[in-house]
């Protein structure tokens, strides 16, 4: 046993956590029809309220917004009431929670876009990257570029969802910022190349990630509002010639809209850390409320981090796949579990429901 801050409980925002323990969001393909979230998805999660904070995996606001098979959506009344029972099962079990809203941008295929059209874009730039359709990889489909009347489109249904995910009972939401999606392609100039009030200059490609920000914090409160971004990260065939630049002003403007939380992907979503240089510390200084630090992070250097001020909160995304009691065994410094890759995308209860616990209570 240690006495370590990961252990000690945490206000993030209007949220009450019991430990600074965060499960990164991971989507996992198990919804079932209509993109609804079932019951193994809630007993999954149920098994994992023992972290402080819970994000449920990324999920649709809209059909557009989708960009891989069996992705639970968040826009209509049946997922409300999916994920009605997955938040009820958390916190029966004492955990919290707050839903990922997501809106996958390019990278998208169009056997998922509504009537089979092209995935949008900030300008007509393909992904170099795969997507997952039919039950196979594929390269993801040619991109349109969205026209600027659409973006307040966009930006109501992330508003919209906030709103849906207050009603499944989830205590907040994650804007989804990150890993080459719709948000990050607007703010990273490889994929933007509009010339529009959406493009080119540091505050322009901003404006959309910060919209749709502000719209779900006006619509749920600031204090249940948060955003992951990952500044440096070419997950999804990205790129940025300028993210210090970029990423300070962002953060100054999440500052000033009083959202609860930023949590940074440091380096290469799921790689190193340090693929490239970034002053982790300037976001850190220029925003007052809660950082969530993720990738790559263990035991110890989740201690370090913690005690030396560099975080308040720790995400841990793989080790909570396989350990289903990953507080657990961090607290008892016991071995983890490996994960099973062949069934991380899709499938049902094998590599999702069954990793045991360490100690299986007799009868569970
Ligand atoms: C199976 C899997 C699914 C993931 N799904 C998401 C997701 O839905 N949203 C997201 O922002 N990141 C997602 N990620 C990235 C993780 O949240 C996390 O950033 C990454 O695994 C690095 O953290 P770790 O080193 O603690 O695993 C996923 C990663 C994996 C392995």
């Amino acid at each position: 046993m240690t006495s370590n801050m990961l252990f000690e409980p945490y206000t993030l925002g209007a949220i009450q956590l019991s430990n600074r323990i965060v499960m990164a969001p991971l989507t996992r393909n198990r919804a079932g029809p209509g993109l609804v979230p079932g019951d193994l998805t809630a007993e999954y999660y149920a098994q994992r309220a023992s972290a402080g904070l819970v994000i449920a995996e990324a999920t649709q606001v809209s059909q557009q917004a989708q960009g891989y098979q069996d992705t639970p959506g968040i826009y209509t009344r049946d997922q409300i009431e999916g994920w009605r029972k997955v938040t009820a099962a958390v916190h029966a079990k004492g955990g919290r929670m707050v839903l990922q809203l997501w809106h996958v941008g390019r990278v998208s295929h169009v056997d998922l876009q509504p009537d089979g059209g092209q995935p949008v874009a900030p300008s007509a730039i393909r992904a170099d990257t795969k997507t997952f359709v039919n039950n196979a990889f594929v390269d993801v489909s040619q991109p349109r570029a969205l026209e600027i009347d659409e973006l307040a489109g966009i930006v109501d249904d992330f508003r919209q969802a906030a709103s849906n995910a207050i009603a499944a009972g989830f205590d907040g939401v994650e804007v989804h910022g990150a890993n080459g999606y719709l948000l990050e392609q607007f703010a990273k100039d490889g994929a933007n190349i509009r010339t529009d009030a959406y493009g080119g200059s540091v505050e322009n490609r901003a404006r959309l990630m910060l919209e749709v920000t502000a719209a779900v914090a006006q619509e749920i409160g600031p204090d249940r509002t948060g955003i992951r971004i990952s500044p440096v990260s070419p997950a999804n065939g990205i790129a940025c010639s300028d993210p210090q630049a970029q990423y300070d002003y962002i953060v100054d403007q999440l500052e000033a809209l009083g959202i609860a939380y930023i949590h940074v992907v440091e380096g290469a979503t799921g790689g190193p850390r340090d693929i490239a240089p970034f002053d982790y510390g300037s976001l850190r200084r220029r925003f007052s409320k809660t950082y969530i630090a993720n990738n790559g992070y263990d035991l110890g250097l989740a201690t370090a981090h913690l005690s030396e001020g560099k975080a308040d909160l720790i995400a841990f995304g793989r080790p909570f796949i396989a350990n289903p009691d990953f507080v657990e065994r961090l607290r008892s410094s016991a071995p983890l579990a490996e994960i099973d890759p062949t069934t991380l995308y899709g499938g049902g209860a094998a590599g999702y429901t069954d990793y045991p616990r360490l100690t299986q209570a007799p009868g569970t």
